[in-house]
């Protein structure tokens, strides 16, 4: 089931997010998160950065799980997203380190590490995952053709991904890796609540996929459809197939 909030600009999408970010925080004693790298949720963890600095409020209790991480690159890369968070947000609020959980991609052995990971996150219930999505439909990297079942796993990444991403390698697609570590589609629906934030005329189709299409991996994020708690907060670019 999909609450839609549409708004008008960047700026309202983060706030929309924040909203919802606020109330998990504040209902529960030791809350959960579920964390997305890239562009959609960098004005949301700058309201939380705000928040924190503004309103005081505390991230000691709060647990984070990443969604996923580039394979072959080492963690402290400045593309890595164990960088991303840390700079966009870890840094800025009080979390602990020892609470923040994102997967290893430069491990030996990388097929361990998917079950450690995963082990670790079936440790915990994730009060809120936050999402962006792909212009091909995936979430976390889980690329089309994904089964649902999927727990976390390798992934290799879509060419439309590593186009997409090369913004952030000197647009040079030859840097941007080719595999990732993801959390799967089943790890996501464990989620007991989501809220996917997509912006811009480039994520229309996706969002169309996601929300009106077949139920299908061929668009990974339609999976979805059957979670009963999901916002999903667009700008008007990105809702303009929704009708
Ligand atoms: C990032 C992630 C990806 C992104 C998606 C959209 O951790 O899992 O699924 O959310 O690629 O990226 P942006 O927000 O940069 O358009």
């Amino acid at each position: 089931m999909f609450n839609i909030v549409i708004v008008d600009d960047y700026g309202l999408v983060s706030s929309e997010a924040f909203k919802i970010m606020r109330n998990t925080l504040q209902s529960s004693e030791h809350p959960v998160l579920g964390l997305a790298t890239g562009s959609s949720p960098v004005g949301l963890y700058k309201k939380m950065i705000a928040d924190h600095n503004g309103n005081g409020t505390s991230y000691k209790k709060v647990t984070t799980f990443n969604l996923d991480e580039y394979i072959g690159i080492e963690r402290n890369h400045e593309q890595s997203y164990y960088t991303f968070m840390h700079e966009n947000l870890f840094d800025q609020i009080d979390i602990r380190e020892e609470n923040i959980h994102i997967p290893h991609g430069d491990r030996e052995d990388m097929q361990a590490e998917c079950i450690r990971y995963e082990n670790e996150l079936k440790k915990h219930e994730i009060d809120l995952q936050v999402l962006g999505i792909g212009t091909d439909g995936h979430i976390g990297f889980n690329e089309p053709g994904t089964p649902f079942d999927s727990e976390t796993h390798i992934a290799d990444l879509e060419e439309q991904t590593r186009r997409d991403n090369a913004r952030f390698f000197e647009d040079d697609i030859n840097q941007v890796p080719r595999k990732a570590i993801t959390m799967g589609l089943a790890s996501i629906m464990r989620a007991k609540k989501i809220i996917v934030i997509a912006t811009g005329e480039n994520k229309a189709n996706a969002v169309y996929g996601m929300v009106k299409g077949a139920k299908d991996p061929s668009c990974p994020a339609s999976i979805l459809q059957d979670h009963d708690d999901v916002t999903v907060i667009l700008d008007h670019a990105a809702a303009s197939r929704l009708g």
